[in-house]
């Protein structure tokens, strides 16, 4: 039953038959466990074996059509890999997502131990966050299909990614998230519009909820009934990154892992572009980052196995990444072991500082998630997952004025003086000398 606070539109989804996708380059939905066939819907699990549902493309028919030139040609933004993407025509609205800078961190890399880092700046989306990318591709879905609103459970990031996508389409929208999501999150998606319901509870039982209120509205739940669109947005990443290094691909990738998503489109994204001919095949470790008050997926990692035991009540100020329960943990698992990566847990205070530092020395300031993946590529070096020379790509994956509490963890209130970095006690509106004030006084 749908929840008492929200009142469903009254436009109902169209007719089954009329969502099927004409791409000439996408051939299907597949079942990621058993690889059966699902038509292209609002399906999102196999009705034989329940694994996850993903696109399928043609990759002969891509690598004949596509070329590094021809991208190259094309405007900014996630659609100049539209072959590679789920849709049929181009979005005719929409913020222009993705095409972010790729950064050369070469003061932070000697801090982290790192010989060679880039940055993937992804704090510079539409909504401040990557979740633009996976919001993109299933807002256009929802678009055509002509859904009657635009909804997801979120962590945070994905509840303004998803308001502002649906403000822009002109959409109703409907975001669930747990009740103790940091304010700048509710208020950013509260600011595009959208109804914003908190739940007394986890991202897990928030998901929950919405699994019920998908099936019962028919709403496009982006990352639940729209999921298989929806996780293809993040293998842009994979595809901004090679482009931007010419082509290529680098020895370590380092993200964060929430549901899992991102991290395993990344592996996907890397493999296809290979697939397509447009980077030379090369093995690439993969490392993700996790809060320790919440590693479902670093736990799984340690213990060497795909079984990953979910966590009931996260206890970490990386809400982002707070999901006690991953739907691709598994996969996860897999991909860092398989590549010859790893999965670190990180504590806050390790957190808070990766963020101090990066904004201090690249000027980039990330949200939690950020500092937790510069943090675990610091962690990965220690433990040897990432050798000496190694090109390693950082992704930082939302803007730190989304978090603001978090810089000051670690921190020990104190005011500072004129020279040191941090807050200073506040001044008379009238004082002086200055030189009085430089030397220590006031
Ligand atoms: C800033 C940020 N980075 C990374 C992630 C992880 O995404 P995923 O759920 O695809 O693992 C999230 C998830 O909400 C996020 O908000
Ligand atoms: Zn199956």
């Amino acid at each position: 039953m749908p929840s008492p606070m929200v009142s469903p539109p009254t436009t109902s989804p169209p007719a089954t038959s009329s969502r099927r996708v004409a791409s000439s380059f996408v051939l299907g939905l597949a079942c990621r466990r058993c690889s059966r066939a699902e038509e292209m819907d609002l399906a999102y699990v196999c009705r034989a074996c329940f694994g996850p549902l993903e696109v399928v493309y043609d990759y002969a028919r891509i690598a004949a059509t596509i070329d590094r030139e021809s991208i190259g040609s094309r405007p900014p933004g996630i659609w100049r890999y539209r072959e590679l993407l789920p849709l049929h025509d181009l979005p005719t609205k929409g913020l222009t997502v993705g095409s972010t800078p790729l950064v050369c961190a070469d003061r932070l890399a000697p801090t982290l131990g790192l010989d060679r880092l880039w940055i993937k700046d992804d704090t510079r989306n539409p909504s401040l966050s990557f979740k633009d990318r996976p919001v993109a591709i299933a807002a256009a879905r929802a678009h055509a299909w002509q859904l009657a609103a635009l909804a997801c459970a979120s962590t945070g990031n994905l509840a303004g990614a998803t308001a502002l996508a649906a403000a822009v389409l002109g959409m109703p929208a409907y975001v669930f998230v747990p009740a103790d999501l940091e304010p700048a999150k509710l208020h950013q998606a509260v600011a595009f519009g959208a109804t914003v319901v908190p739940l007394q509870g986890t991202y897990d039982d928030v998901n929950r909820v919405c699994i019920e209120l998908a099936d019962e509205t028919g709403w496009g739940f982006v990352n639940i009934n729209l999921r298989p669109f929806y996780a293809e947005g993040s293998r842009t990443l994979a595809f901004e990154i090679a482009e931007q290094l010419g082509w290529r691909s680098p020895d370590v990738v380092v993200a964060p892992i929430a549901s899992g998503a991102l991290f395993t489109k990344l592996g996907r994204g890397f493999d296809e572009l290979a697939a397509v001919g447009l980077i030379e095949r090369k093995a690439i470790r993969f490392v993700g980052g996790q809060a320790e008050g919440c590693a479902p997926v670093a736990n799984a990692c340690d213990h060497g196995t795909e079984a990953v035991t979910p966590v009931k009540e996260p206890d970490t100020f990386v809400r982002s990444l707070a999901i006690g329960s991953p739907a691709d943990g598994a996969h996860a698992v897999r991909l860092a072991m398989a590549t010859g990566g790893s999965v670190e847990a990180v504590s806050d205070i390790e957190t808070a500082r990766a963020i101090r530092a990066v904004a201090g020395l690249e000027g980039i300031y990330p949200e939690t998630a950020g500092g937790v993946t510069l943090a675990a590529a610091a962690a990965a070096r220690r433990r040897g997952v990432i050798h000496d020379g190694d090109e390693v790509v950082a992704l930082l994956t939302g803007n730190g004025l989304k978090t603001p509490d978090a810089v000051n963890l670690g921190q020990t209130g104190r005011r500072v003086r004129p020279g040191e970095p941090g807050l200073a006690a506040a001044l008379p509106a009238s004082f002086g000398p200055v030189a009085t004030w430089l030397e220590g006084g006031t």
